[in-house]
């Protein structure tokens, strides 16, 4: 069957985690961070590989100024959302902060649940290097781990905000260094983010497992975007890396503005939107003393 430029591509069923490492180097990953059933649904209608219920749920849609306040029971919550949804899509749940970072026991504690009780079929958490005993600890408990370097929003503030990371030779080399222990640790992807496209390429080419790009260039074996983003939700400018396929914002706000116009001047609801008596119990009512 031929598929058209922008159609929906036929799924094979949901990817598992051996079918995400196989395409290290194959076809291009696409993975968008979704929160809810009727996005979920479209993502999998669409034939999105991977959705991820990322922390930037706070930002997006819980109107935080950050990802630091979101909590487990939140990303649960928008985790089973997202599951009802696209029920045949992989869902990979992200590790709030403060979810991971004490010890492995929470680590794996918390993962656990994203499994059992979000029925995520996967976690993601940020950190390198330093994280790697963590990511080996909760693989070892038999949980899927992706990984997530680069400029890592949880600890944005000790990177000094939402910049570009592994700008110079020596912090390129700490990015190499982080996305190869965090191979090793075994996690079956790795996000990089905000990392220039040169670095990016280095480390795909070094790992055996995926990388998943945001704003680290084409060389990555995938890439991911908020899905509000890539569907022109904010009024705003976007991050250079993020690339509009659609202008949902203005729609959604012409439609509320028409709505709200149609009501204030009696236009809605019309004949076609009431419901009516049958005429003769119509005539009943009508013929009652007031
Ligand atoms: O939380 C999120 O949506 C993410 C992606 C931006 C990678 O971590």
């Amino acid at each position: 069957m031929a598929v058209q430029e922008g159609s929906p591509r036929p799924r094979a069923g949901k990817l598992t985690i051996p079918a995400v490492r196989e395409r290290k180097g194959g076809e291009r990953l696409a993975m968008v961070a979704t929160y809810d059933t009727p996005f979920a649904r479209l993502a999998e209608a669409a034939g999105i590989d991977l959705i991820l219920v990322g922390d930037s749920l706070g930002m997006v849609v819980l109107g935080y100024e950050s990802t630091v306040p979101v909590t487990m029971d939140e990303i649960l919550h928008h985790c089973r959302a997202v599951v009802r949804g696209a029920p045949g899509t992989l869902v990979v749940a992200d590790l709030p902060f403060l979810s991971y970072q004490l010890d492995d026991r929470q680590a794996i504690e918390n993962a656990g649940r994203l499994l059992k009780e979000g029925r995520a079929d996967a976690v993601k958490l940020e950190g390198g290097r330093g994280m790697a005993s963590r990511i080996r600890a909760v693989v070892g408990a038999g949980i899927p781990v992706m990984g997530h370097i680069g400029l890592t929003p949880q600890s944005a503030g000790m990177l000094g905000g939402f910049k570009v990371q592994g700008r110079d030779v020596e912090s390129a080399h700490a990015l190499i260094d982080d996305a190869l222990w965090v191979a090793e640790a075994g996690v079956f992807a790795i996000v990089v983010e905000a990392v220039p496209d040169e670095v990016a390429a280095i480390i795909t080419e070094r790992v055996p497992v995926p990388t998943i790009g945001i704003g680290a260039g084409p060389f990555c074996d995938g890439q991911v975007l908020v899905g509000h983003d890539l569907l022109g939700f904010e009024s705003g400018p976007s991050p250079r890396f993020v690339r509009r396929y659609a202008d949902l914002g203005a729609t959604i706000r012409d439609a509320f503005a028409q709505f709200a116009s149609d009501v204030q001047t009696g236009v809605f609801p019309g004949p076609d939107e009431s419901f009516h008596l049958k005429p003769e119990v119509a005539r009943q009512l009508a013929a009652e003393p007031r």
